[in-house]
């Protein structure tokens, strides 16, 4: 969207700036935690989405929920981020039902992240199975998705990393806890990284910008002990919630974001600052 030229702030409309009326996006892992909290701050900003996930956590069905309540045309895909074809089925089906794509926000994760295996047990196949959904499957949607944005009219894309990406998981924080964080989400987590800089850096000019928003300790009924560790190492006392996640996905996905790029919003209630 061209900006306006001037100087005098008055001349802004600077609520509007936040809508998201008119705009499709496409929301991976859109059943998931966060997903979920995505797609209900889209749709409260008058967004029309494409719920996409993989077949068992049933997209259909929460896009129809999300399109009743809102009465806005949302759609459900089942997708499969690592598989090629999936991706460019994705696009296919959205321009067919849309005509039109303005922001891809990319939410997806393997799981097997939160099942602890020691760096020196961890499978090849783990290793690759994290890898393949986390970074390639970020980097197909992005090839894909993506490209038709920049050949067209520009758009936003949001990537997710981790703060495992900035910093290193705390050993401590899982002490007494069945829980741990492998190397495997770290490292792909780390390539959603840099793939998202140089992506801001390589499509600044077409008018696709590329951000990042790093969660950190979203609330899931976690282990008690967890949740105490957590609290005495986080400079705010407290795990995060979905909701906290959705409100700077908003930003990165409106216009109030027009001169933002490569930036990467960290939602991790001050976990690195000290
Ligand atoms: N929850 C946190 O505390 C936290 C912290 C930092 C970063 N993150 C990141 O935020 C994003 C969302 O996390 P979440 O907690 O909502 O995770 P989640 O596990 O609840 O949701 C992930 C979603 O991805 C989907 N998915 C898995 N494989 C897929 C595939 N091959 N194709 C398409 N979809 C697939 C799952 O079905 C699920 O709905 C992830 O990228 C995660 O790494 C989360």
């Amino acid at each position: 969207m061209e900006q306006k030229r001037t100087t005098n702030p008055a001349e802004i409309d600077f609520k509007k700036k936040f809508d998201l009326e008119g705009k499709t996006i496409i929301i991976t892992g859109a059943c998931g935690l966060i997903g979920r909290a995505f797609c209900e701050a889209v749709a409260q900003h008058g967004g029309q989405i494409v719920v996409a996930d993989i077949e068992k956590a049933n997209p259909a069905q929460y896009a129809e929920e999300l399109a009743k309540r809102f009465k806005q045309k949302i759609k459900g895909f089942v997708l499969d981020v690592e598989s090629k074809t999936s991706v460019n089925t994705l696009k296919e089906f959205t321009l067919k039902e849309f005509g039109n794509i303005n922001g891809l926000v990319n939410g997806h994760q393997n799981k097997s992240h939160l099942i602890f295996e020691p760096f020196e047990k961890v499978s090849e196949e783990n290793w690759d199975k994290v890898v393949s959904v986390n970074l390639k499957g970020t980097f197909l949607t992005c090839q894909i998705i993506g490209s038709w944005m920049a050949e067209n009219h520009g758009g936003s894309v949001v990537n997710i990393p981790s703060t495992y990406s900035v910093v290193a998981p705390n050993q401590n924080l899982y002490k007494g806890t069945s829980m741990g964080c492998p190397a495997a989400y770290s490292a792909s987590k780390g390539g959603v990284d840099a793939l998202s800089r140089y992506l801001a850096s390589y499509w600044a000019a077409k008018k696709v910008r590329v951000n990042m928003i790093t969660p950190h300790g979203v609330w899931n009924n976690h282990e008690e002990q967890f949740e105490k560790n957590f609290s005495n190492f986080s400079p705010m006392q407290r795990m995060s919630y979905n909701h906290e996640v959705a409100s700077a996905l908003v930003y990165l996905l409106s216009d109030a974001s027009s001169y933002t790029t490569g930036a990467n919003i960290l939602n991790e209630g001050g976990w690195t600052v000290w």
